[in-house]
């Protein structure tokens, strides 16, 4: 197979919901359809589990899972699957937004009972701003839940969307019969005692087969007629374009943990889902098909053993083939890097892989050369776009507790800041670290790791701040920037990349700043150029 036949055949996706709508278990369904497990309950939940905010040995649990079910890759009819993972819990969002990066395209997971939930709204709403194309399923048809036609409104309203439904649930919750396949025009009926198994489910190639009366009946059938008018009518008519360029979403319904609607989805996702896309550059849009290897990090896991520090970084390949043993620029160090053992994912397992290709994600072991967001390269000089910190929305002081042990709280602190954990921000007045994280369990996942990966003891303390603004300022009126760099100069902190960065204390002194001062902008995201 040439180079160019293997990115067409490449599928690299994200699953995304609000925890509990059914993600893992639909990842577990795909991957059981593309032969990369056995059985169900291979593939663990890595959600962080109610009310286990303060037990550790939870946190860790959830990491050494989370290492396994970065990337689950598998073949399914001579597609190359690539799954990436993506937290639900809402404390790590941002590790989310940034998965999000590396990701061509996404499924989006709803529960028919509960509709559009928080977490959705928000990942969905990232999907969009980056025009990532997204596929609907509505999980949990066995169950009862809201009307098909009310839940695609729903959608619509809520998550901004235009969807138009690929299949069709008939009936739901008890009377769940079954469902219409609109893509392929044909009709499977659903029988509960396959659960676990993928077996040939009973199909119908047209709604009109004699057969078919006897078993739903007249009024079932006559329903599900109007019901398919009403989506002929109603729907735009599914265009692979829209899709692929974020306008149209089309809906497929199911239940994963009953495996039905599963097969239906897949073979409809790997014929549109979108095969590795260019990527932006500083300097220019670099094409997957372009012969030199291009890639970037995009999230780093710490080593679950505290007396090896090495990390695991993972590297999206965004253009050319990634080697073993080949000398790589590491764009942002200037230095040339090789890699003797990178590592490739297949369903839970990791492999030494000799070639990869874009679309791909290979890991690579680290001993602090990374950081987010590098980017890597035969040679040219460019930085991917795309990998933004968000504001943090909780601040605290870090605080040295044991004097002997600075440079290792130094190190410790740095290291966990590179993997993304969460953001340190360093005031200009008095040189104080400042810890922001999304939520407030990273607080104690970094207290814990910097005691047992680092030796380092620390405290945190609360500092009132309502949110970070990266600032832009418009040189021109000099005068008003140094006044405001004077008058703001205690909210005014540099971030990891040495910008400027305003802790803003409430939303009101920071609409009067930006009132105040005409030539300086502010943004909520480090990405705004
Ligand atoms: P998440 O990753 O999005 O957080 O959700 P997950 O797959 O862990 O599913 C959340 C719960 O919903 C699980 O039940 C799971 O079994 C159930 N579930 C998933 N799909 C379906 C479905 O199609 N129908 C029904 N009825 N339930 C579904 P749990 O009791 O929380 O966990 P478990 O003990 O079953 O693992």
């Amino acid at each position: 197979m040439d180079f160019f036949d293997e990115i067409k055949r490449r599928r690299t996706f994200g699953v995304i919901s609000h925890p509990d709508a059914g993600k893992t278990t639909l990842t577990e369904k795909l991957l059981l359809y593309g032969g990369a497990i056995q059985e169900a309950g291979a593939v663990k939940s890595n959600k962080v589990k109610k009310g286990a905010t303060s037990d550790f040995m939870e946190i860790e649990r959830q990491r050494g899972i989370s290492v396994a079910t970065s990337v689950l890759a598998f073949m399914y009819k001579n597609k190359k699957i690539n799954i990436l993972d993506t937290p639900g819990h809402r404390d790590f969002a941002e590790d989310t937004f940034r998965t999000l990066t590396a990701v061509d395209s996404v499924i989006v997971v709803i529960d028919v009972a509960k509709g559009v939930e928080e977490q959705t709204i928000k990942l969905v709403e990232v999907c969009r701003l980056r025009s990532i194309p997204i596929l609907v399923f509505i999980n949990k048809l066995d169950r009862e839940g809201k009307d098909a036609f009310d839940l695609m409104d729903e959608v619509e309203i809520k998550l901004g969307l235009t969807v138009t439904p690929l299949s069709f649930p008939i009936g739901m919750g008890y009377d769940f019969k079954g469902i219409y396949n609109l893509w392929e025009e044909n009709l499977k009926l659903f029988n509960p005692d396959d659960k676990q198994k993928i077996s040939q489910k009973i199909k119908f190639n047209s709604i009109n087969d004699e057969d078919l009366k006897d078993i739903l009946g007249i009024d079932l059938i006559n329903k599900l007629k109007e019901d398919i008018d009403l989506i002929l009518g109603v729907y735009p008519k599914f265009d692979i374009q829209k899709y692929l360029s974020g306008h149209l979403q089309p809906v497929f319904f199911g239940s994963a943990l009953n495996n039905f609607g599963i097969q239906e989805l897949l073979d409809c996702f790997i014929d549109i889902a979108p095969q590795p896309q260019s990527k932006s550059s500083d300097v220019r849009d670099i094409n997957p098909k372009e012969s030199e290897f291009t890639g970037f990090v995009f999230k780093i896991h710490a080593n679950m053993d505290p007396k090896h520090r090495d990390r695991l970084a993972f590297v999206k390949i965004v253009s050319g083939k990634f080697e073993r043993n080949t000398p790589y620029l590491h764009v942002r160090q200037n230095k040339k890097l090789k890699f003797s053992s990178p590592n490739t994912f297949f369903a839970e397992k990791k492999e030494i892989v000799n070639v990869s290709y874009p679309g791909d994600i290979v890991g690579l072991h680290d001993t602090g050369n990374f950081k987010i967001g590098d980017t890597l390269s035969t040679g040219e000089k460019i930085n991917f776009k795309g990998i933004p910190s968000f504001s943090p929305e909780h601040f605290r002081y870090i605080n040295n507790i044991d004097p002997m042990k600075a440079k290792q709280l130094e190190k410790g602190i740095n290291q966990l800041m590179d993997e993304g954990v969460a953001q340190l921000f360093i005031l200009n007045i008095n040189n104080r670290k400042v810890i922001g994280t999304v939520g407030a369990l990273q607080f104690e996942v970094i207290q814990y790791r910097l005691l047992h990966e680092y030796g380092a003891k620390c405290s945190f303390e609360n500092l009132n701040v309502y949110k970070a603004c990266w600032i832009s300022i418009d040189k021109s009126d000099a005068k008003e920037v140094d006044e405001f760099k004077r008058i703001k100069q205690k909210f005014l902190a540099k971030d990891k990349l040495n910008q400027l960065v305003f802790l803003a204390d409430s939303s009101f002194s920071l609409n009067m700043t930006k009132n105040k001062y005409s030539s300086i902008k502010f943004y909520f995201t480090s990405e705004f150029r």
